[in-house]
């Protein structure tokens, strides 16, 4: 069986404050621990999706400044990471509404998906305008336009991601799940981690992903 990470990547603001930087030099060093959790991740053969998350639907109320940084750094930053997604094999996926992006930011993405589309290894699905309400609304929108009748199996199908979360790893301290991915987390296994994102490491990685192992999961049953 092969597992499916999720994180909530927190605290790259209180990174950076604390090293007397602006909040965006945060989410500068947060993206380099994408590519190293990212590949980490490839290379490990029971894990098929991480899903991060990266922009929420809720952060649009955030200084102009620093969604504007957001929205540049993503766009950058993808550009960068197409020939790493090339060389690990990696899908890149967005999840949540991409409508309300900019053009130019649409493009990036919707290209870097079509390039990696034929990878066949790790999927790394990018939460941005990202919402777990947000997406249930606009999955039984879908199958209600669709005319299909709504049950589990066709809402879990019209969710942006189907695939439930075995981990759901959230670092930064805080202990709440922010709107992320809440349907899929249904029986994820919560790991809180008190690092904050741009020092979060694939050893930490390593040690959730050993307690995890030890964990008897009963899904309601014994
Ligand atoms: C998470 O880090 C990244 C995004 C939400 C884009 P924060 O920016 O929330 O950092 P803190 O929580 O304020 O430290
Ligand atoms: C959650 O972090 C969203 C992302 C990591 C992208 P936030 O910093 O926005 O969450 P709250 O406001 O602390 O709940
Ligand atoms: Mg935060």
């Amino acid at each position: 069986m092969k597992k499916h990470i999720a994180i909530i990547m927190d605290g790259n603001g209180r990174w950076a404050e604390a090293q007397g930087k602006k909040r965006v030099k945060g989410h500068e060093r947060g993206a380099e621990v994408v590519r190293e959790i990212t590949t980490f991740c490839s290379n490990q053969k029971d894990i098929d999706r991480l899903t991060l998350y990266a922009f929420s639907t809720e952060n649009w109320k955030r200084p102009k400044y620093e969604v504007d940084f957001l929205m540049k750094l993503l766009n950058s930053w993808l550009k960068k990471e197409l020939p790493v997604y090339l060389e690990n094999s990696v899908r890149f996926e967005a999840i949540g509404d991409i409508s309300a992006f900019s053009n130019n930011l649409q493009n990036t993405i919707k290209d870097v998906q079509k390039k990696t589309a034929h990878c066949t290894g790790l999927v790394q699905s990018l939460a941005l305008n990202y919402g777990s309400k947000n997406e249930i609304v606009r999955a039984v929108n879908s199958l209600i336009a669709n005319n299909i009748e709504i049950n589990e199996d066709s809402l879990d199908k019209a969710l942006d991601v189907s695939q439930s979360v075995d981990i759901l790893i959230r670092s930064g301290g805080e202990q709440r799940l922010s709107n992320y991915l809440l349907w899929q987390s249904a029986y994820a296994e919560i790991f809180f981690s008190d690092t904050l994102w741009p020092d979060f490491s694939t050893n930490e990685l390593q040690s959730i992903l050993k307690n995890f192992e030890q964990i008897h999961r009963r899904f309601g049953g014994l």
